[in-house]
């Protein structure tokens, strides 16, 4: 049962359908109706309330909806435009208490979701979900009839064709299986990159969700060995063996740390090591109302990211996204997107894993380091002495050097107290030297670089002490138990 099913069956009075595809949703809300002995009776501004054209004016209609001594499920297409007129909104909120007590139920379908904040409260939201797999294969087998070409996919083609459809519109669907036909001259294997194509360019016209194409291996990743146990552990965690074996899906993680430590990395690693897409959400972008409506694009953007599950949802710097939910120029915004964001993360079934990072505590919701929300909060330190060692192995043999040519230990002394973006750039700085006089890079090199540096936990030590603080009690640290001499960098002495 899907949730447009369970709140008509509840008798939730007053429902709001966002969806683009009003013919589906209202052939849905048919069948529902029918099977409940119900008749669906539908209003627009075009047509008037059950085709009375006397009845346009939808204060009008609503107040018909009202007197109406029936069992009908009244459906108001379109009726957003109207919410700037304040008798429209009053008229709803009467109805939503009279409906209450009624056999009635009035549902507002809609492709935007633009609701009055009065009416938050009277009005439930209800998604409506794409097409299942078994109707898309329906669907593939209806399109090359209609266009009159042959489909040549067995079984397991169209199976596959119907996995890279998952999270389309039915209307979306269509034009991608049309347009395969005209390019294709039928439906072969060739579909299926037109279909991911297109679902490509959906998910890029949500404006802040896009596809990562270039996922990091967890290889690349030096140290943080106690995340990278726990990502392992859950490397089969998506499939139905899991879910037989009576394990839930992974929820996600929140990545709290010291700037340039590799948070950002691991995210791109996970979806690598789990061989999952990565999706990016950009919560920054979400906000900034550059896109449209945010309430309404954060959930355009979860529900899409549901429907391509199972997916990594990667939320980079989420704490700067969601700065100002409290407080601030539009905190009610920020806080009802927050909230949004939340109920979604804590109730959500769709194998969806989110991986969160954040460096500035200040920023960072408490609500969001709260327990139930993610499977774990891990705390991302500076790298220890042997963190740095491995760090420096990874970004000289990225750059095709022969470790043995190299003074390693004398590099991750040097190197106390940075992070490893921080090693990277003296490489890179390195390289330049090196590059500029014609010659084989050196330790020499890497040690003047090094020496030029000046590490950012000097100016933010206080900034680190104050994560490792909070670190304590609400966090897991990434990596695994430390010497005292790396729990105790040099700065900390100054
Ligand atoms: N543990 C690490 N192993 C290997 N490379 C690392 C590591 N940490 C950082 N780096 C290098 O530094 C770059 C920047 O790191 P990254 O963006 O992951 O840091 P971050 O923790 O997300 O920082 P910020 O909080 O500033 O976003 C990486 O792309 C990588 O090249
Ligand atoms: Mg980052």
């Amino acid at each position: 049962m899907n949730d447009l099913e369970v709140y008509v069956r509840a008798r939730y009075p007053l429902l709001y359908l966002v969806t683009a595809e009003e013919e589906r949703a209202l052939a849905s809300l048919k069948a529902l109706a029918d099977g409940m002995g119900k008749q669906i009776v539908a209003w627009s501004y075009t047509e008037g309330l059950g085709g009375d054209a006397g009845l346009r004016d939808p204060v009008a209609a609503l107040e018909a909806v009202r007197l109406a001594e029936t069992r009908h499920i009244y459906v108001f297409k379109d009726l957003h435009p109207f919410f700037n007129n304040p008798a429209v909104v009053r008229k709803l909120r009467d109805l939503a208490q009279a409906l209450r007590s009624s056999a009635k139920a009035l549902l507002l379908l809609s492709p935007v979701l633009n609701l009055p904040p009065e009416l938050t409260k009277d009005v439930t939201l209800v998604d409506f979900p794409p097409p299942d797999d078994a109707t898309v294969v329906q669907m593939i087998a209806r399109a090359g009839e209609m266009a009159g070409r042959p489909v040549a996919l067995d079984q397991l083609q169209k199976e596959r064709l119907a996995g890279a459809a998952r999270g389309l519109t039915a209307g979306e669907i269509a034009n991608a299986l049309a347009k395969a036909l005209v390019l294709h001259r039928g439906l072969d294997e060739q579909a299926i990159a037109v279909m991911t194509e297109e679902k490509r360019q959906i998910v890029r016209k949500t404006g802040v969700l896009e596809y990562f194409d270039r996922p990091e291996a967890l290889a690349a990743v030096g140290g943080l060995d106690e995340l990278k146990a726990w990502l392992g552990k859950r490397q089969h965690a998506f499939g139905q063996r899991a879910r037989d074996f009576g394990l839930p899906e992974p929820r996600g993680l929140l990545l709290v740390g010291v700037q340039g430590c590799g948070k950002s990395l691991v995210a791109k690693a996970v979806a690598g090591l789990w061989g999952l897409p990565l999706l990016r959400l950009d919560v920054g972008r979400l906000m900034s109302g550059l896109v449209g409506a945010s309430e309404e694009n954060i959930r355009t953007a979860l529900r899409t990211a549901e429907a391509l599950g199972p997916v990594v949802l990667w939320v980079d710097e989420i704490e700067k996204g969601f700065a100002g939910h409290q407080g601030g120029g539009d905190s009610g915004t920020a806080a009802r997107v927050l909230a949004t964001f939340l109920t979604w993360l804590q109730e959500k079934e769709a194998p969806v894993f989110v991986i969160a990072t954040a460096n500035h505590l200040d920023l960072l919701p408490p609500e969001l380091a709260r327990k139930g929300r993610f499977d774990e909060i891990f705390f991302v330190d500076l790298p220890d002495p042997a963190e740095r060692r491995a760090i420096w192995e990874i970004h000289l043999r990225k750059r095709k050097r022969h470790l043995p040519d190299f003074d390693l230990p004398a590099l991750v002394a040097a190197s106390e107290g940075m992070s490893g973006a921080e090693v990277e750039q003296a490489l890179i700085d390195g390289l330049y030297d090196a590059f500029d006089q014609g010659r084989p890079l050196r330790d020499a090199d890497l040690l003047a670089a090094l020496g030029r540096m000046v590490p950012l936990s000097r100016s933010l030590g206080a900034e680190i002490e104050r994560l490792r603080t909070w670190a304590r009690e609400k966090a897991r640290p990434a990596s695994a138990v430390r010497t005292a001499q790396a729990l105790e960098p040099e700065w900390s002495s100054t």
